[in-house]
């Protein structure tokens, strides 16, 4: 038997908005962002402190089980945050704009955005800069919150040769930053640094407007970000360097699924008060 998730009361304000993301950063207040990607998840998660939920398109490797993020479509991305938007009312969600979204012109991006939008998210990210800026200016202009995304850009893996560390020499370290300043200049409200040197972040941090929300990019970004499931441990075979289990959620779901498997077989579930 399911509960349905939306006979829950809604609240009626977001805990917080992108205005925080700003005052958090005059403040020196860490931002934290996890991602989510169903309802379960993100009604566990609408309580605790985090500021906001990333409906990112890593749903395609985590959930989905593919090799990249490529196949993720506006569509399936929808269907993921409404979702999220079900199980975190309040939370503030910012959704993933999927492969290539931003370059079918600028009409294609606002139709993606507002299916986005639309089912539930405040806000979308977008992967890189160079050759869409004027893109996002415009989601921007159209009342869209875009939030950067630079460095390891999963998006371009083909392109990047792998999920490598990016901005590792003095040239590629100059177009990070001036890329990050173009993001700022376009009207993005934070920009997530994936995979870069930390002595890098720090400095695209410290000249940066717009809060910078790390993973893989050291203690010195304005937030960080995790995907949940690398945080919960979730994955035994994946144990990337930048993310910490904070639990082992593996170890957990194992001992729930033996657990069950061993009452049955023994007989003591289901005992009398299980059954009707
Ligand atoms: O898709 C995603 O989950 C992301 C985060 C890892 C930043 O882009």
């Amino acid at each position: 038997m399911v509960r349905p998730f939306d006979s829950r009361p809604r609240p009626l304000r977001q805990t917080a908005s992108i205005r925080d993301f700003a005052a958090a950063k005059a403040a020196g207040r860490k931002l934290v962002i996890v991602t989510a990607y169903d309802a379960w998840s993100a009604r566990l998660l609408a309580d605790q402190p985090v500021d906001a939920l990333l409906v990112g398109d890593s749903a395609m490797m985590v959930v989905h089980g593919e090799r990249d993020t490529l196949g993720a479509t506006t569509e399936l991305m929808a269907l993921h945050t409404r979702a999220v938007a079900r199980g975190a009312p309040g939370k503030l969600i910012i959704a993933d704009m999927p492969f290539l979204t931003v370059r079918r012109g600028p009409a294609h991006a606002l139709e993606c955005a507002a299916q986005l939008l639309r089912a539930g998210a405040q806000a979308v990210k977008v992967e890189g800069v160079r050759g869409h800026a004027g893109v996002i200016g415009h989601l921007v202009e159209s009342g869209i919150p875009v939030m950067g995304h630079l460095g390891l850009t999963p998006q371009s893996v083909n392109a990047l040769g792998g999920y490598r560390v990016q901005g590792r020499n003095a040239a590629a370290a100059a177009q990070l930053r001036e890329e990050a300043a173009m993001l700022a200049e376009a009207g993005a409200f934070a920009l997530v640094l994936e995979c870069v040197p930390a002595t890098l972040a720090r400095e695209i941090t410290a000249a940066s407007r717009v809060p910078t929300i790390g993973i893989g990019a050291g203690r010195h970004c304005d937030g960080q970000v995790l995907v949940l499931h690398d945080l919960l441990g979730l994955d035994p075979e994946f144990r990337p360097r930048f993310a910490r289990r904070f639990v082992d959620g593996a170890a957990l779901v194992r001992r729930g699924a033996t657990r069950f498997a061993s009452a049955v077989r023994r007989g003591t579930f289901p005992v009398a008060k299980e059954g009707f």
